[in-house]
């Protein structure tokens, strides 16, 4: 059992903001805490205004006290740089660390993150703070590992102010060296845009038309790193001081604006913040995807350092999570390789814009539910500590590429704009996760080997890195399209996959909204290709309409092609996986099988009673009882079978 940190067990607890109450509010807390079986709690993510009233001038004493009270009470500190929002001195007086939109507007103080994200001033500021947090608690007997920043490019992910553009265009030097090379990757000679010298590039800033489709590609991966840059500077910070303390920063799940590839690289442990839909019976789906991309960014059990205990506050509609939700949802985390469970927040806010956010701990106290649910689940935990640190493994790959993404979806340029990374990687995953089939996301560039089955839903990118993969392979529409510039392959898609796949591309067929496209293997919407064999067999074609009787999928080989995005992909993945040898777990709909190590997760995500035949026998941890053959689960409920081997 070894766990993220060194907190044995699964880690349990959540956002905690003393600063918010009287202080005689937090030995109810800790108290609480203590009974409810908390471990641990992330401190201080938006106190800098708190921490340093005034330039240089620290009041760390209110931080020490809660840090006491915390390991007094058995509950260690994922203790923030507390630099996400920085204070009203700094940024009055230095105005132009406010970020600014496409459209010039400069944003206002008054929310959280307020910085430009190349801000000299905000980066040497927060070098300084987190160099003061980390001599501050170094040796803190309660400080467990370090939150840097909080939830980057959560509300900003770009700024379009001068300061921005001239860190680009040094960002835009390194990448291309010259600016023949940028004029060269832009294509510039396209709508007269040839530059003479960097001092001329801007960020794509609101203009006339359309902007360069490949000046926003760079924009998009200059941002993230940007943010990056950011994170890296308060790393580095806290290694000169606390050099053995492991760091993180909460992803967003899976997010378009950051390449969390390069981003998890950076991190010690990955970790997550999961705000799945109450109200969409279906979202279970949607967060299993963004779990297993989590388990998969370091191959390593993640953290769920943020989720609802009921329901948020920043949707239109904030439905809460009725009975048990709460814990299944909770299950389901540590089922794809969480190390522990915790909430957006501790205690239920009296005031803010998250006042009627749920917390662990309701505004009612703890007569409430939601108290009684926070006390199960502590429980529950307990009883599956010996997960922790245990990993599951995939034989299926979905393959996922930031640059590819930002390409794709790049505006005003595309076939089509209906054609979105995720819906392709779901049209995928769904079937997958309902045949309790275990997925690793992978970028293109891993090695592939270990696995049965690779599927790149899209790669409009890139492609050659799939070219050394010598397992089942299938590959979806209109991939193999563009260089890392944006520019389209000679000869056309599916460029460098033309003879793996043996198919050529004559023309993209995009679908209107709200028509279809039939196929031997089912109906297509969204999108379809006039394709031409090269050396493939068709497996499908298309039926009906201007492309009736042209090959719609082929193979050629081990290498699969979907010209279409197929409304269900099932006959598909089914003759694949059995080419492949991959076999599932059979549950009936709406319950999730997954194995984590030596455990299988069965959870119930209906409404109803579920009848389940396990594949094995074992015992359940949660209900301490052996279990085989046939069983019942009741509705959201779970079980979490040690196998017997
Ligand atoms: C996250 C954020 C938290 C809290 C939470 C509410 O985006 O990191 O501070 O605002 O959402 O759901």
């Amino acid at each position: 059992m070894v766990g993220l940190t060194r907190v044995p067990g699964l880690l349990f607890g959540g956002d905690y903001n003393p600063e918010q109450w009287p202080e005689e509010v937090w030995a109810e807390d800790v108290r609480l805490m203590a009974e409810a079986g908390v471990n641990m709690a992330t401190v201080a993510v938006f106190s800098w205004s708190r921490l340093e009233p005034g330039q240089g001038e620290y009041d760390f004493g209110w931080l020490d006290r809660v840090m006491d009270l915390l390991h007094a009470h058995g509950v260690a500190a994922d203790l923030a740089t507390a630099t996400a929002t920085p204070p009203p001195w700094l940024v009055r007086a230095h105005p132009e660390m406010l970020p600014v939109t496409a459209d010039g507007v400069r944003l206002e103080f008054g929310s959280r993150q307020g910085y430009c994200p190349s801000s000299p001033v905000y980066k040497r500021e927060i070098v300084r703070l987190a160099t003061a947090m980390a001599e501050r608690y170094r040796d803190h007997p309660a400080l467990a590992m370090w939150h840097i920043g909080n939830e980057y490019a959560d509300h900003t992910l770009e700024c379009f102010c001068p300061e921005s553009a001239r860190h680009f265009r040094t960002w835009l030097e390194a990448r291309h060296g010259s600016i023949d090379g940028l004029n060269a990757a832009w294509g510039t000679s396209c709508w007269g845009q040839h530059y003479t010298g960097f001092d001329q590039v801007e960020p794509p800033r609101t203009a006339p038309g359309p902007v360069n489709p490949a000046q926003v590609l760079d924009w998009r991966r200059f941002c993230s790193d940007a943010l990056l840059e950011l994170f890296e500077a308060e790393k580095a910070a806290l290694r000169r001081v606390t050099p053995e303390l492991k760091v993180t920063t909460n992803f967003m799940s899976i997010l378009h604006g950051l390449d969390y590839w390069k981003w998890a690289a950076a991190e010690d442990i990955v970790s997550d913040d999961a705000y799945p839909d109450p109200a969409d019976p279906s979202s279970h789906v949607g967060i299993a995807l963004s779990y297993d991309l989590m388990r998969s960014l370091k191959q390593a059990p993640w953290l769920l350092l943020e989720s609802s205990p009921s329901a948020v506050s920043w949707r239109e509609v904030n439905a809460p999570k009725p009975p048990g939700m709460m814990r299944l949802h909770s299950l389901q985390a540590l089922a794809h390789g969480s190390d522990g469970v915790m909430f957006f927040q501790w205690r239920q806010a009296r005031y803010g814009p998250e006042k009627f956010h749920s917390a662990m701990l309701p505004h009612g106290g703890t007569e409430t539910r939601g108290w009684q649910e926070t006390l199960r689940l502590g429980a529950d935990l307990g009883r599956l500590a010996e997960i922790a640190g245990t990993h599951a493994t995939a034989e299926v790959a979905l393959v996922l590429d930031w640059d590819s993404w930002w390409g794709l979806e790049a505006p005003e340029s595309m076939p089509s704009n209906r054609l979105r990374l995720k819906d392709l990687l779901l049209s995928w995953y769904r079937p997958l996760h309902a045949r309790g089939i275990a997925v690793d996301l992978a970028p293109p560039g891993r090695d592939l080997s270990g696995y049965k089955l690779v599927i790149a839903p899209n790669l409009y990118l890139g492609g050659e890195e799939l070219l050394s993969y010598e397992g089942e392979l299938v590959v979806g529409p209109f991939s193999g399209v563009v260089d890392v510039n944006d520019q389209v392959r000679d000869g056309g898609a599916p460029g460098p996959l033309r003879e793996l796949l043996g198919v050529r591309v004559d023309e993209w067929w995009p679908l209107p909204d709200g028509t279809a496209q039939k196929t031997d293997l089912g109906t297509a919407s969204t999108w379809a290709e006039w394709l031409r064999l090269d050396g493939a067999e068709t497996l499908a074609h298309y039926r009906g309409g201007d492309l009736d009787g042209l090959p719609a999928i082929t193979r050629k080989g081990r290498a699969t092609y979907l010209s279409c995005l197929l409304d269900d992909v099932t006959p598909v993945l089914d003759e694949v996986l059995a080419r492949a040898g991959v076999e599932g777990i059979e549950v009936p709909a709406g319950v999730e099988a997954v194995r984590r190590g030596d455990y299988l997760f069965l959870l119930n995500h209906t409404t109803t009673q579920q009848r389940i035949a396990l594949p094995g026998a074992g015992a359940d941890l949660l209900t301490q009882t052996a279990m085989s053959g046939e069983i019942q689960l009741a509705p959201r409920d779970a079980i979490v079978l040690k196998e017997t081997r």
